[in-house]
């Protein structure tokens, strides 16, 4: 195994902020998977949520240290981050769900006041923030919060890796990348546009073994990591086509233009329009592949080709 092989890799403690998260969750096994000591934060707030406390007592059954931590409580912030290399933030970013981002400079205030962090990934594991200053005003808000905590980091001098995980498998290979569909169970499928614009799909174990892996990589560090699998960049007819192939069968195409996806958008409630603004900009414009990542950037699968990631295609197997 090279240099950067998991068992040559030195070890980090590193801290989850969000660990019960839909990501979150998958960035603490990753961690403890990838031999890191590992910190999750149980935040006071989830009282009786059970189902977060079991999840929380199995990652300790599997290792993991819990720290009682709050973001109404400055010093308890403090403390956690002085225990560790490394904080990751999986917090909350989806309007339709909820979207805490900017909760994050209370975090980031945290680690420089400990001054002990070496790294810092904030909650993004999306689009490239700074490469979305020009999209329509429903769903810039997360650009703009991921932004300002971006800034934040920079002005503090600390130490950061900006994670773009761009689409994630679930939210829209499961759907065949149509907006508000989760699951492919069906006999016809909306494309979006010519839907030959290209999209890239990631697993989301995977989004958290690379970013566990990029923590203590020099090559990683004040950078965007981008995950850019090659197997997984797609139209949307490339991921029907692939289900198509799954199930023996054709689906019935039927085409909304920009004008009508923009027209229907504007019917919907908030947190559905910002969904729909990020259909928009992937779907019919291309912004997640149409760049070359510049040298503030690096590929995950470029760095780290010993992962074998979930392509597209397997990951449609498990709807079958
Ligand atoms: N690229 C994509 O397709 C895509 C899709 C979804 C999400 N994302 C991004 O991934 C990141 C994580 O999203 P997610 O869906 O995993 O989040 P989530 O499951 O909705 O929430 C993650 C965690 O945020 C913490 N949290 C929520 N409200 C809080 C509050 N008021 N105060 C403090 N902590 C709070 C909770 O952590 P604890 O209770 O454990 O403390 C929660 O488990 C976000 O940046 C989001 O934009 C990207």
């Amino acid at each position: 195994m090279g240099s950067l092989g998991v068992e040559n890799v030195t070890k980090s403690k590193v801290l989850i902020v969000g660990g019960t998260g839909y990501l979150g969750k998958r960035l603490a096994k990753a961690s403890l998977e990838q031999g890191h000591e590992t910190y999750i934060l149980h935040r006071p707030e989830i009282g009786f949520e059970i189902e977060k406390i079991e999840m929380l007592l199995s990652f300790k059954a599997q290792g993991a240290h819990l720290v009682p931590g709050s973001f109404n409580d400055f010093q308890s912030l403090v403390d956690a981050c002085k225990l560790v290399d490394v904080v990751i933030c999986a917090i909350a970013g989806v309007h339709v769900r909820s979207h805490q981002i900017l909760l994050q400079l209370e975090l980031v205030k945290a680690i420089q006041e400990a001054g002990n962090v070496k790294r810092f990934i904030p909650s993004e594991f999306g689009t490239d923030p700074a490469r979305m200053g020009e999209v329509m005003e429903e769903g810039r808000a997360t650009f703009e919060d991921k932004m300002v905590i971006r800034k934040a980091i920079e002005e503090a001098g600390i130490p950061f890796t900006y994670v773009s995980a761009n689409c994630l498998a679930s939210y829209f290979v499961g759907g065949l990348c149509q907006p508000g569909i989760i699951l492919p169970y069906a006999d016809s499928v909306l494309i979006l546009g010519d839907g030959n614009q290209k999209a890239i799909y990631v697993a989301e174990d995977d989004v958290a073994t690379y970013t566990i892996k990029a923590i203590g990589d020099p090559r990683t560090l004040n950078k965007t990591l981008y995950l850019r699998p090659s197997r997984n960049i797609l139209s949307q007819r490339e991921v029907v086509q692939l289900w198509e192939k799954l199930i023996g069968k054709q689906l019935a195409k039927d085409l909304i233009s920009k004008e009508q996806f923009l027209s229907i958008m504007k019917g919907l409630g908030y947190g559905e329009q910002v969904g729909a603004a990020r259909y928009y900009h992937i779907f019919y414009e291309g912004c997640l592949a149409n760049f070359e990542i510049a040298e503030n950037g690096e590929e995950a699968s470029e760095l780290y080709p010993d992962v074998k990631y979930t392509t597209v295609e397997d990951y449609l197997k498990r709807y079958l």
